[in-house]
Protein backbone atom coordinates (compact mmCIF):
# COMPACT_ATOMS: atom_id res chain seq x y z
CA UNK A 1 0.00 0.00 0.00
CA UNK A 2 1.82 3.44 -1.02
CA UNK A 3 0.51 6.76 0.08
CA UNK A 4 1.58 10.15 -1.28
CA UNK A 5 0.52 13.41 0.34
CA UNK A 6 0.56 16.77 -2.06
CA UNK A 7 0.94 19.72 0.46
CA UNK A 8 -1.06 22.45 -1.10
CA UNK A 9 -3.77 22.05 -3.45
CA UNK A 10 -3.26 25.25 -5.57
CA UNK A 11 -2.98 24.83 -9.45
CA UNK A 12 0.70 22.80 -9.27
CA UNK A 13 -0.63 20.41 -6.04
CA UNK A 14 -4.00 19.52 -7.87
CA UNK A 15 -2.00 18.56 -11.49
CA UNK A 16 0.37 16.71 -8.95
CA UNK A 17 -2.03 15.09 -7.38
CA UNK A 18 -4.24 14.51 -10.85
CA UNK A 19 -1.13 12.74 -12.31
CA UNK A 20 -0.08 10.69 -9.31
CA UNK A 21 -3.58 8.95 -9.38
CA UNK A 22 -4.57 9.27 -13.07
CA UNK A 23 -1.10 7.23 -13.58
CA UNK A 24 -1.70 5.10 -10.36
CA UNK A 25 1.49 5.93 -8.94
CA UNK A 26 0.06 5.45 -5.67
CA UNK A 27 -2.58 3.59 -4.18
CA UNK A 28 -3.79 7.13 -1.70
CA UNK A 29 -3.10 10.26 -2.78
CA UNK A 30 -3.91 12.96 0.04
CA UNK A 31 -4.32 16.27 -0.84
CA UNK A 32 -3.98 18.64 2.31
CA UNK A 33 -4.56 22.51 1.82
CA UNK A 34 -5.02 25.48 4.33
CA UNK A 35 -8.14 26.52 2.54
CA UNK A 36 -11.50 25.08 3.74
CA UNK A 37 -13.18 22.78 1.07
CA UNK A 38 -10.76 23.25 -1.43
CA UNK A 39 -8.46 20.32 -1.65
CA UNK A 40 -12.05 18.11 -0.58
CA UNK A 41 -13.43 19.83 -3.58
CA UNK A 42 -10.59 18.90 -5.82
CA UNK A 43 -10.00 15.22 -4.65
CA UNK A 44 -13.66 14.39 -5.17
CA UNK A 45 -13.71 15.87 -8.45
CA UNK A 46 -10.57 14.09 -9.42
CA UNK A 47 -11.89 10.64 -8.16
CA UNK A 48 -15.34 11.40 -9.95
CA UNK A 49 -12.67 10.87 -13.16
CA UNK A 50 -11.48 7.14 -12.08
CA UNK A 51 -14.84 5.62 -13.93
CA UNK A 52 -14.05 7.39 -17.45
CA UNK A 53 -9.84 7.05 -16.78
CA UNK A 54 -9.98 3.95 -15.54
CA UNK A 55 -7.60 3.98 -12.84
CA UNK A 56 -7.75 2.36 -9.17
CA UNK A 57 -6.12 5.02 -6.92
CA UNK A 58 -7.98 6.53 -4.24
CA UNK A 59 -8.17 10.02 -3.71
CA UNK A 60 -8.94 12.43 -0.09
CA UNK A 61 -8.44 15.75 0.49
CA UNK A 62 -8.39 17.22 3.83
CA UNK A 63 -8.63 21.46 5.31
CA UNK A 64 -5.23 21.35 7.69
CA UNK A 65 -6.06 18.11 9.16
CA UNK A 66 -2.64 16.41 9.15
CA UNK A 67 -3.66 12.90 10.72
CA UNK A 68 -5.07 12.35 7.15
CA UNK A 69 -1.60 12.24 5.75
CA UNK A 70 -0.43 9.83 8.36
CA UNK A 71 2.26 7.08 6.83
CA UNK A 72 2.84 9.10 3.85
CA UNK A 73 5.61 7.16 1.60
CA UNK A 74 6.35 10.45 -0.18
CA UNK A 75 4.92 14.02 0.79
CA UNK A 76 5.42 16.71 -1.97
CA UNK A 77 5.59 20.36 -0.97
CA UNK A 78 3.60 22.75 -2.98
CA UNK A 79 2.62 25.32 0.21
CA UNK A 80 3.00 29.25 -0.65
CA UNK A 81 2.53 32.07 -2.65
CA UNK A 82 3.11 31.61 -6.35
CA UNK A 83 4.60 34.21 -8.51
CA UNK A 84 2.90 37.00 -10.78
CA UNK A 85 4.08 38.48 -13.94
CA UNK A 86 7.57 40.12 -13.57
CA UNK A 87 8.42 38.76 -10.07
CA UNK A 88 11.10 36.44 -9.55
CA UNK A 89 10.91 33.29 -7.87
CA UNK A 90 13.59 35.00 -5.33
CA UNK A 91 11.04 37.37 -4.54
CA UNK A 92 8.98 34.64 -2.57
CA UNK A 93 11.30 33.81 0.46
CA UNK A 94 9.75 36.00 2.73
CA UNK A 95 6.16 34.57 3.01
CA UNK A 96 6.86 31.21 1.78
CA UNK A 97 9.98 30.32 4.48
CA UNK A 98 7.48 30.03 7.05
CA UNK A 99 4.95 28.01 5.36
CA UNK A 100 7.25 25.87 4.47
CA UNK A 101 9.38 24.89 7.88
CA UNK A 102 5.50 24.50 9.57
CA UNK A 103 4.36 22.22 6.51
CA UNK A 104 7.47 20.17 6.85
CA UNK A 105 7.57 20.18 11.13
CA UNK A 106 3.88 19.11 10.70
CA UNK A 107 3.99 16.31 8.13
CA UNK A 108 7.01 14.38 9.86
CA UNK A 109 4.90 14.06 13.42
CA UNK A 110 2.14 12.10 11.34
CA UNK A 111 4.64 10.20 8.73
CA UNK A 112 8.51 10.37 10.23
CA UNK A 113 9.74 8.02 7.76
CA UNK A 114 8.75 10.17 4.50
CA UNK A 115 10.83 11.57 1.70
CA UNK A 116 10.15 15.37 0.76
CA UNK A 117 9.64 16.66 -2.00
CA UNK A 118 10.01 20.65 -2.08
CA UNK A 119 7.97 22.55 -5.00
CA UNK A 120 7.53 25.34 -3.33
CA UNK A 121 9.92 28.61 -4.45
CA UNK A 122 12.51 29.67 -4.38
CA UNK A 123 12.93 25.82 -4.78
CA UNK A 124 16.67 26.03 -4.04
CA UNK A 125 16.56 27.85 -0.63
CA UNK A 126 13.28 26.01 0.04
CA UNK A 127 14.99 23.19 -0.27
CA UNK A 128 18.06 23.61 2.10
CA UNK A 129 15.35 25.75 4.54
CA UNK A 130 13.45 22.15 4.86
CA UNK A 131 16.46 20.26 5.22
CA UNK A 132 18.15 21.91 7.65
CA UNK A 133 15.07 22.28 10.19
CA UNK A 134 14.11 18.94 9.91
CA UNK A 135 17.40 18.04 10.68
CA UNK A 136 16.36 14.60 8.49
CA UNK A 137 19.65 13.01 6.01
CA UNK A 138 19.68 14.90 2.72
CA UNK A 139 18.90 11.59 0.61
CA UNK A 140 14.62 12.18 2.54
CA UNK A 141 14.91 15.97 1.56
CA UNK A 142 15.16 17.21 -2.39
CA UNK A 143 13.86 19.93 -4.63
CA UNK A 144 12.17 18.86 -7.75
CA UNK A 145 13.65 22.18 -10.02
CA UNK A 146 15.95 20.07 -12.23
CA UNK A 147 12.42 17.31 -13.40
CA UNK A 148 10.31 20.92 -14.63
CA UNK A 149 13.65 22.17 -16.16
CA UNK A 150 15.00 19.52 -18.49
CA UNK A 151 11.19 18.77 -19.26
CA UNK A 152 11.42 22.49 -20.43
CA UNK A 153 14.89 22.28 -22.33
CA UNK A 154 13.40 19.30 -24.44
CA UNK A 155 10.42 21.12 -25.15
CA UNK A 156 12.18 23.66 -26.53
CA UNK A 157 15.03 21.54 -28.59
CA UNK A 158 12.10 19.58 -30.09
CA UNK A 159 10.55 22.59 -31.26
CA UNK A 160 13.69 23.94 -32.56
CA UNK A 161 14.31 20.00 -34.08
CA UNK A 162 10.64 19.48 -34.85
CA UNK A 163 10.90 15.75 -33.43
CA UNK A 164 9.79 14.04 -30.89
CA UNK A 165 9.91 15.26 -27.20
CA UNK A 166 10.67 11.62 -25.96
CA UNK A 167 12.98 10.68 -28.30
CA UNK A 168 15.26 13.70 -26.98
CA UNK A 169 17.74 13.35 -24.16
CA UNK A 170 18.15 16.67 -21.96
CA UNK A 171 19.89 18.19 -18.62
CA UNK A 172 19.19 20.70 -16.75
CA UNK A 173 21.18 21.48 -13.75
CA UNK A 174 22.17 24.81 -11.57
CA UNK A 175 19.21 26.42 -9.26
CA UNK A 176 16.41 26.74 -10.70
CA UNK A 177 15.63 30.90 -11.13
CA UNK A 178 15.94 32.46 -14.26
CA UNK A 179 19.01 33.06 -14.39
CA UNK A 180 20.76 30.16 -12.33
CA UNK A 181 19.51 27.64 -14.37
CA UNK A 182 21.63 25.71 -16.99
CA UNK A 183 20.70 23.87 -19.96
CA UNK A 184 23.27 21.52 -20.46
CA UNK A 185 23.43 21.36 -24.44
CA UNK A 186 26.77 19.14 -24.78
CA UNK A 187 24.70 16.39 -22.91
CA UNK A 188 21.55 16.76 -25.15
CA UNK A 189 20.75 14.12 -27.80
CA UNK A 190 18.56 13.70 -30.14
CA UNK A 191 18.19 9.29 -30.99
CA UNK A 192 21.76 9.62 -29.64
CA UNK A 193 23.05 12.46 -31.90
CA UNK A 194 24.30 14.99 -30.20
CA UNK A 195 22.10 18.13 -30.77
CA UNK A 196 25.07 20.38 -31.13
CA UNK A 197 25.67 18.44 -34.84
CA UNK A 198 22.11 18.80 -35.41
CA UNK A 199 20.84 22.53 -34.70
CA UNK A 200 23.50 25.83 -35.06
CA UNK A 201 24.93 27.91 -32.44
CA UNK A 202 22.11 30.56 -32.62
CA UNK A 203 19.16 28.33 -32.71
CA UNK A 204 20.89 26.48 -29.53
CA UNK A 205 21.33 29.88 -27.86
CA UNK A 206 17.71 30.62 -28.67
CA UNK A 207 16.60 26.92 -26.94
CA UNK A 208 18.59 27.34 -23.50
CA UNK A 209 17.34 31.36 -23.58
CA UNK A 210 13.73 29.99 -23.85
CA UNK A 211 14.55 27.13 -21.46
CA UNK A 212 15.86 29.80 -18.71
CA UNK A 213 12.80 31.83 -18.50
CA UNK A 214 10.48 28.86 -19.58
CA UNK A 215 8.56 29.98 -16.07
CA UNK A 216 8.56 32.78 -16.56
CA UNK A 217 7.08 33.35 -20.16
CA UNK A 218 4.12 31.26 -18.48
CA UNK A 219 3.79 33.53 -15.87
CA UNK A 220 3.57 36.81 -18.12
CA UNK A 221 0.89 34.57 -19.93
CA UNK A 222 -1.41 33.33 -17.04
CA UNK A 223 -0.72 36.03 -14.77
CA UNK A 224 0.34 33.46 -12.23
CA UNK A 225 3.03 30.33 -12.50
CA UNK A 226 2.38 27.23 -14.29
CA UNK A 227 1.34 24.52 -13.02
CA UNK A 228 0.97 21.22 -15.90
CA UNK A 229 4.58 20.91 -16.70
CA UNK A 230 5.76 21.81 -12.98
CA UNK A 231 2.79 19.60 -11.18
CA UNK A 232 3.71 16.40 -14.18
CA UNK A 233 7.82 17.50 -13.14
CA UNK A 234 6.58 16.30 -9.56
CA UNK A 235 4.86 13.30 -9.89
CA UNK A 236 7.51 12.03 -12.48
CA UNK A 237 9.65 12.37 -9.42
CA UNK A 238 7.42 10.97 -7.16
CA UNK A 239 6.83 7.36 -9.91
CA UNK A 240 10.90 7.33 -9.26
CA UNK A 241 10.56 6.96 -5.45
CA UNK A 242 7.16 4.93 -4.89
CA UNK A 243 8.45 2.58 -7.91
CA UNK A 244 12.05 2.24 -7.46
CA UNK A 245 12.53 3.06 -10.95
CA UNK A 246 16.47 4.76 -10.25
CA UNK A 247 16.02 7.03 -13.15
CA UNK A 248 18.57 9.95 -12.92
CA UNK A 249 16.77 13.14 -12.37
CA UNK A 250 18.34 16.43 -12.01
CA UNK A 251 17.45 17.18 -8.42
CA UNK A 252 17.70 19.62 -5.98
CA UNK A 253 20.17 18.18 -3.40
CA UNK A 254 22.94 18.55 -0.91
CA UNK A 255 26.24 19.01 -1.97
CA UNK A 256 29.22 17.89 0.11
CA UNK A 257 31.69 18.31 -2.12
CA UNK A 258 30.10 16.82 -4.99
CA UNK A 259 30.81 19.46 -8.55
CA UNK A 260 32.99 21.87 -6.18
CA UNK A 261 30.10 22.75 -3.74
CA UNK A 262 29.49 21.91 -0.10
CA UNK A 263 26.31 23.20 2.08
CA UNK A 264 24.18 24.13 -0.73
CA UNK A 265 20.90 22.59 -2.20
CA UNK A 266 20.75 22.63 -5.60
CA UNK A 267 20.30 20.48 -9.15
CA UNK A 268 22.80 18.04 -10.15
CA UNK A 269 22.10 15.01 -11.94
CA UNK A 270 20.97 12.35 -9.33
CA UNK A 271 20.31 8.41 -9.27
CA UNK A 272 15.98 8.81 -7.59
CA UNK A 273 14.77 5.57 -5.94
CA UNK A 274 12.68 4.49 -3.09
CA UNK A 275 15.41 6.35 -0.88
CA UNK A 276 15.68 9.49 -2.45
CA UNK A 277 18.26 10.65 -3.68
CA UNK A 278 20.49 7.53 -4.06
CA UNK A 279 23.47 8.98 -5.38
CA UNK A 280 24.78 12.07 -6.94
CA UNK A 281 26.26 11.37 -10.42
CA UNK A 282 29.25 13.19 -11.84
CA UNK A 283 28.70 14.46 -15.32
CA UNK A 284 32.87 15.21 -15.81
CA UNK A 285 31.77 18.96 -16.76
CA UNK A 286 34.29 21.42 -18.90
CA UNK A 287 35.26 24.53 -17.99
CA UNK A 288 32.77 26.48 -18.92
CA UNK A 289 30.04 24.75 -17.48
CA UNK A 290 31.90 24.67 -14.00
CA UNK A 291 31.92 28.10 -14.20
CA UNK A 292 28.79 28.55 -15.22
CA UNK A 293 27.74 25.98 -12.21
CA UNK A 294 30.08 28.12 -9.64
CA UNK A 295 27.87 31.31 -10.53
CA UNK A 296 24.79 29.63 -9.93
CA UNK A 297 25.66 28.30 -6.91
CA UNK A 298 26.56 31.53 -5.66
CA UNK A 299 23.52 32.83 -6.83
CA UNK A 300 21.24 30.33 -4.82
CA UNK A 301 23.92 30.96 -2.01
CA UNK A 302 22.88 35.04 -1.65
CA UNK A 303 19.26 33.75 -1.73
CA UNK A 304 19.83 31.47 1.17
CA UNK A 305 21.71 34.63 2.76
CA UNK A 306 18.05 35.95 3.68
CA UNK A 307 16.97 33.43 5.71
CA UNK A 308 19.35 34.33 8.17
CA UNK A 309 17.20 37.39 8.89
CA UNK A 310 14.19 35.40 8.27
CA UNK A 311 14.69 33.17 11.64
CA UNK A 312 13.70 29.99 10.18
CA UNK A 313 17.01 27.95 10.20
C1 LIG B 1 7.92 27.17 -12.65
O1 LIG B 1 9.07 27.25 -13.05
C2 LIG B 1 6.42 27.07 -10.67
O2 LIG B 1 8.77 27.38 -10.45
C3 LIG B 1 7.75 26.84 -11.19
O3 LIG B 1 6.94 27.29 -13.39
Amino acid sequence: MSKVTVVGAGNVGATCANVLAFKEVADEVVMLDVKEGVSEGKALDMFQTAGLLGFDSKLVGCTNDYAQTANSDVVVITSGIPRKPGMTREELIGVNAGIVKSVAENILKYSPNSILLIVSNPMDTMTYLALKATGLPKNRVFGMGGALDSSRFKCYLSKALNANTNELEGLVIGGHGDTTMIPLTRFATYKGRPVTDLLDKETLDKVVADTMVGGATLTGLLGTSAWYAPGAAAAYVVESIIHDQKKIIPSCTLLEGEYGQSDICIGVPAVIGKNGVEAIVDYKLNDDEKALFAKSAEAVRKTNSVLNGLNVL
